[in-house]
C-alpha cells in the first residue's frame, strides 16, 4: 500500500477541495513568484496535483511528471491535461519511483528543473521495518540534495502536522509567512502566525528542517487537512 497516496489521497483531495483552497492559493501564489530559468520541469510526486495551479505548469515547453501512485497519471490529465495541450506544452506521466530513479531521471533530463511537490514530508512513512525513521529520511534527503546539486528545484512539504482548534467560523485563514532559513538553535522560527489555528497537543515532526540549506528564502504556509488537524507546509526554491 502507497502510505503516502493512492485511492484514499485522492478522494479526501477531491473531497477537500473547498477546504484546501486558501492553502492551494498560497501555493499558487508562492510559485507565482518562482521564476524558473528552465523551460523544462521535472515533477516529482505530483498525485494528480490537487493543489498545484494550472497556471505555473504552463510557464514550461515540457513537463515530465513521476508518481508511484498508478491512479494518478489519468487524474493528472483529468485536472490539467486540457490547459497544458490547448498551451502546446509537451506533457509525460510516469509511474515510478521519482526517488529511487532520481539519478536516471536527472540524466535522461539534463536541462529541467525540478520540483518536489509535496513528498519529502512523507519520506519517514516509507521507511524500512528494519531501520529507524530519523536516520532513514536524514540519509535520504542528503543523498537528494547530492544530486540535485547545481539544479535549479524547489520543494514544497511538510514540516509539522497535528490537531488544532482551528479556525473560527468567520476568522482569517492565516496569511502565509516567509522566513530565510538560519542555522537552527540560536535563532528560533517565529511562530505567531501559527497562533491562530491555536495547536493543542503533540505535532509530528516530518523531519524535513534539513531540507534547504541555510539563508534559503522559505515560505510557510498553513494548511487545514481537516477542520481540527492541521499542516504546516514549507516552501523554498534553489537557483545554482
Ligand atoms: C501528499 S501527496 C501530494 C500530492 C500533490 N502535491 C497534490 O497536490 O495532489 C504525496 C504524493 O507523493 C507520491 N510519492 C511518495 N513517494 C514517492 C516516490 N518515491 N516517488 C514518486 N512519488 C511518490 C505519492 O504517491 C503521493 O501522490
Amino acid at each position: 500500500m502507497n502510505p503516502s497516496g493512492g485511492l484514499r489521497w485522492h478522494w479526501r483531495a477531491w473531497r477537500s477541495a473547498a477546504l484546501w483552497s486558501p492553502t492551494s492559493a498560497q501555493i499558487a501564489s508562492w510559485l507565482a513568484g518562482v521564476q524558473p530559468n528552465s523551460k523544462k520541469l521535472l515533477l516529482l510526486g505530483p498525485s494528480a496535483g490537487w493543489m498545484l495551479p494550472s497556471a505555473w505548469l504552463l510557464r514550461f515547453e515540457s513537463i515530465h511528471a513521476v508518481d508511484i501512485d498508478p491512479f494518478a497519471r489519468w487524474l493528472f490529465g483529468w485536472r490539467h491535461g486540457a490547459a497544458l495541450k490547448a498551451a502546446g506544452v509537451h506533457w509525460h506521466y510516469q509511474t515510478g519511483d521519482a526517488l529511487a530513479e532520481l539519478p536516471r531521471l536527472l540524466v535522461a533530463h539534463p536541462q529541467a528543473c525540478v520540483l518536489l511537490d509535496n513528498v519529502l514530508g512523507q519520506l519517514r512513512f516509507h521507511t524500512p521495518a528494519w531501520q529507524e525513521a530519523t536516520l532513514f529520511t536524514s540519509l535520504q534527503l542528503a543523498e537528494i540534495k547530492r544530486l540535485l546539486k547545481g539544479r535549479e528545484w524547489g520543494s514544497v512539504h511538510d514540516f509539522l502536522s497535528g490537531p488544532a482548534e482551528g479556525l473560527l467560523s468567520g476568522q482569517d485563514f492565516p496569511a502565509a509567512q516567509s522566513f530565510v532559513t538560519t542555522p537552527a538553535t540560536d535563532h528560533p522560527v517565529d511562530v505567531t502566525w501559527l497562533a491562530a489555528v491555536k495547536p493543542r497537543g503533540e505535532w509530528l515532526d516530518h523531519l524535513t528542517d534539513q531540507v534547504f540549506p541555510a539563508g534559503t528564502p522559505v515560505q510557510h504556509i498553513g494548511w487545514a487537512f481537516r477542520a481540527h488537524y492541521w499542516h504546516w507546509l514549507q516552501a523554498g526554491w534553489l537557483q545554482p
